[in-house]
């Protein structure tokens, strides 16, 4: 039984990296909203799949587009493509990243503009491509994705940790520059969110390990950072913005 948000029905949303994993959490969660949705993703059958799943009963069902985000002139043609198909564009979710691992020596100076062009530039270009829109819908409301790795100096993710710490400076940047045309910005903060991805990486003693240092006896699943984001997006959470809210249950 989910909470449901009469301000989000018909709303235009945004998702990248709304094919897989967490991303397909939320795009399922505000279909389900009833909000006109387009997402963009480089995993293409799983973002297919995905349409064909949610449109039977949908309001409004989703649209795919294809980009890789780490390509600007794919960024600006997404952009444009999902501003033509919803009509403009309300709420924009900066969710696709990438935690690959790596050792200090293993990086290189192409490495490191790789693993920035993932996880931190597109958040700023969609944001700069999706503020005209807000401002002539008269607001709008942007989240991006942060990590809780950086919080606890995770190994072996020096790049993802040094991206997602940024994340924060860059939320708290752009709410303080579009607080006045009612734009809100807050940040995400997962813990560990039990995604196909993050299945690889981690053993059931792993998991257990996750589960100890958690305040909560609870493996977190989409759904649970949906339930967050519905709030952040919806009016409901209309002073919220410049935080960054966690939902990791109380991972130290
Ligand atoms: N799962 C977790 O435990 C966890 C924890 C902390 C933070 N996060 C953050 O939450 C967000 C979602 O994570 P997830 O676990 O669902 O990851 P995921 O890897 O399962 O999914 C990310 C999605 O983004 C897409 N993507 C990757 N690179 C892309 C690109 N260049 N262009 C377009 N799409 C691209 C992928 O294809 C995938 O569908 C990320 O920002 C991640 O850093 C996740």
């Amino acid at each position: 039984m989910r909470a449901r948000y009469p301000s989000l029905a018909g709303k235009r949303v945004l998702v990248t990296g709304g094919g897989s994993g967490i991303g397909e959490g939320l795009v399922e969660a505000f279909v389900e909203q009833g909000a006109r949705l387009a997402f963009c993703d480089i995993a293409d059958e799983a973002s297919r799949a995905l349409v064909a799943r949610l449109t039977p009963g949908a309001a409004h069902a989703p649209l795919y587009i294809g980009c890789d985000l780490t390509d600007m002139d794919a960024l600006r043609g997404m952009m444009a493509e999902a501003e033509r198909a919803l009509g403009g564009l309300d709420i924009l979710i900066n969710n696709a990243g990438n935690d690959d691992r790596h050792t200090i020596a293993e990086v290189t100076p192409d490495y490191w503009d790789d693993r920035v062009a993932v996880n931190l530039r597109h958040m700023f270009f969609t944001a700069q491509a999706a503020v005209p829109m807000m401002q002539r819908a008269g607001g709008g409301v942007i989240l991006n994705f942060g990590s809780i790795s950086w919080h606890l100096g995770l190994p072996e993710l020096v790049l993802y940790q040094t991206a997602k710490a940024a994340i924060e400076g860059l939320t708290r940047s752009l709410a303080r520059d579009l607080g006045r045309s009612n734009i809100r910005v807050n940040t995400i903060v997962p813990g560990n969110v039990q995604t196909p991805r993050q299945m690889k990486w981690y053993t059931p003693d792993g998991e257990a390990e996750i589960v100890a240092a958690q305040c909560l006896d609870a493996r977190i699943q989409p759904a649970d950072v949906a339930a967050l984001v519905l709030f952040l997006a919806s009016d409901d959470a209309r002073v919220c913005t410049g935080h960054d809210y966690f939902v990791d249950a109380g991972w130290r």
